[in-house]
């Protein structure tokens, strides 16, 4: 005993440990209500494989002596939860109350007695009034997934009624309610068992939380639980890792989540918080993978634009370059130079980016000439929506700054390029950041979940996602 009480305490450390979480998931009690009538038709059809094994025995009956019977082939016919309910018991779990539930058998009977005279038929029996009650626990397993179990079940049988066929009536009248006993005890001794495999069945569903959700390329997203989750009177809520990684290399960013709470709202059945955190764990990754620059040449500049990417243009506004380098196409790259930073506002989600960008002549042999490097501050705003199971997005520029970080073409005027990199920003670099936004993340998610009534609302450092999920098969 002593031995297992310290283990499970070992087990908790690591959670009592844990940070933060980035994201945050409240199942309400419509949710639990919906899981409820999801659960209900699995547990019908758990009950309808109780197995009731062949009875036979002996019984002294008056005024006839003693009975042999047997009873076989007893196959359940139907099974009703006309009445259940779920409820929350906070920090326990759930508490699942099945009344009035009713189970029909039929069977067949045999009796030998006075030696010789041997008769058989059918029986029905029906059991009424079964309730159960049990209670079901809810922890986080070693892969931080949910885990429920049955704890605490009870089962009992309020009343039985047996009705032959065939045969003589005095008889079976006589042991009757004998075989009502014997059968109503087998068959509550299987309910328990059977009510906790229904429920234990809800893990194999549980285990399909996306624990590591892959992105693309370059990111996965961890959805494991940080902790056990919290029971109160209104929810469970779990709270989730909800961290970006490069794939396979989990390394922490120089930041870390800090403590949100989701409003007390009830009217849809899931909430989902993410926190900024998580936004700003995304930027961190993909910055670092490199992933965060682009090399620009005229092709991608549409044919209307009176801009190309050329000497000439360029020309107009540095003459140096006209002169250095008549004639010839210009690549730029675009590339941040530090994690770009969200902010989550009421209704607005800020992203800053802090690049550099570097302008080349590529000279016919292919060589690139580096003519600047300009330091570009950029703000865009970001407009995020949810798309199936996945968060999207799209940004439109807010502003830029450029000033001049070196310079191989002489001094010049780095305002006077102000409309031209607007423009490359606007007509190249947002449309490929869009396209890969619209790609959209995956929202932790469990089976073949989907949300209906979805709703997405940014609040100060989280942004909260209210939803009904439906499930399908
Ligand atoms: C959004 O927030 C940023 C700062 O986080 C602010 O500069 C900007 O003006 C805000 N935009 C709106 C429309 O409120
Ligand atoms: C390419 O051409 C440039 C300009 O003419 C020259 O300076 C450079 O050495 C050449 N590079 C190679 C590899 O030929």
């Amino acid at each position: 005993m002593l031995l297992c009480c310290w283990l499970a305490l070992v087990a908790l450390v690591p959670l009592t440990l844990s940070t933060n979480p980035g994201v945050k998931v409240k199942l309400t009690e419509r949710g639990l209500e919906y899981g409820r009538q999801l659960g209900m038709a699995t547990m019908q059809q758990k009950l309808k494989s109780i197995k009731v094994p062949d009875q036979s025995g002996t019984e002294k009956v008056s005024p006839i002596g003693k009975v042999q019977y047997s009873l076989s082939n007893m196959q359940i016919v139907n099974v009703g939860l006309p009445q259940s309910a779920v409820s929350l018991v906070p920090g326990t779990g759930v508490k699942l109350s099945i009344g009035k539930a009713f189970i029909s058998l039929h069977g067949n009977w045999r009796v030998k007695y006075l030696r010789i005279i041997k008769d058989k038929g059918s029986f029905d029996l029906n059991v009424n009034g079964l309730t159960i009650t049990t209670s079901i626990a809810i922890r986080s397993d070693e892969t931080g997934r949910p885990v429920v179990s049955s704890v605490n079940c009870a089962a009992t049988v309020g009343s039985a009624s047996i009705k032959f066929h065939g045969g003589a009536s005095w008889l079976y009248n006589l042991f009757k309610s004998f075989i009502d006993k014997a059968l109503r005890k087998v068959m509550e001794k299987q309910i328990c068992p059977l009510v906790a495999s229904a429920i234990s069945d809800l893990n194999s569903q549980l285990k399909t939380l996306n624990v590591l959700a892959k992105v693309d390329q370059y990111a996965e997203i961890e959805y494991s639980m940080v902790s056990s989750p919290i029971i109160s009177n209104s929810a469970i809520d779990l709270n989730l890792k909800g961290e970006f990684y490069n794939t396979g290399k989990h390394q922490e960013p120089p930041f870390s989540p800090t403590a949100f709470s989701l409003p007390p709202k009830t009217d849809n059945m899931l909430y989902i918080g993410m926190s900024v955190f998580s936004a700003n764990s995304a930027a961190f990754v993909y910055n670092k993978a490199g992933a965060l620059s682009l090399y620009i040449t005229d092709d991608m500049i549409p044919q209307g634009s009176p801009f190309r990417l050329n000497t000439r243009t360029f020309g107009v506004f540095i003459p140096e370059i006209a002169k250095q380098f008549p004639g010839l196409m210009m690549k730029l790259l675009v590339k941040t130079v530090k994690n770009p930073i969200i902010t989550f506002q009421p209704n607005n989600v800020t992203v800053q980016a802090t690049a550099t960008v570097t302008a080349y002549a590529i000279q016919p042999n292919s060589t690139l000439s580096p003519l600047f490097v300009l330091n570009m501050e950029s703000s865009v705003s970001a407009h995020i929506f949810i798309s199936g199971m996945r968060l999207a997005g799209a940004v439109t520029l807010n502003k830029m700054d450029l000033t001049l970080g070196t310079s191989y073409v002489g001094q010049f005027q780095v305002s006077s390029l102000d409309n031209i990199l607007q423009m490359v920003l606007k007509v190249v670099v947002i449309p490929k950041v869009n396209a890969q936004l619209a790609k959209g993340y995956p929202l932790p998610t469990i089976g073949k979940m989907k949300l209906v009534n979805t709703q997405l609302q940014v609040l100060k450092d989280y942004m909260l996602i209210g939803t009904d999920v439906k499930f399908n098969g």
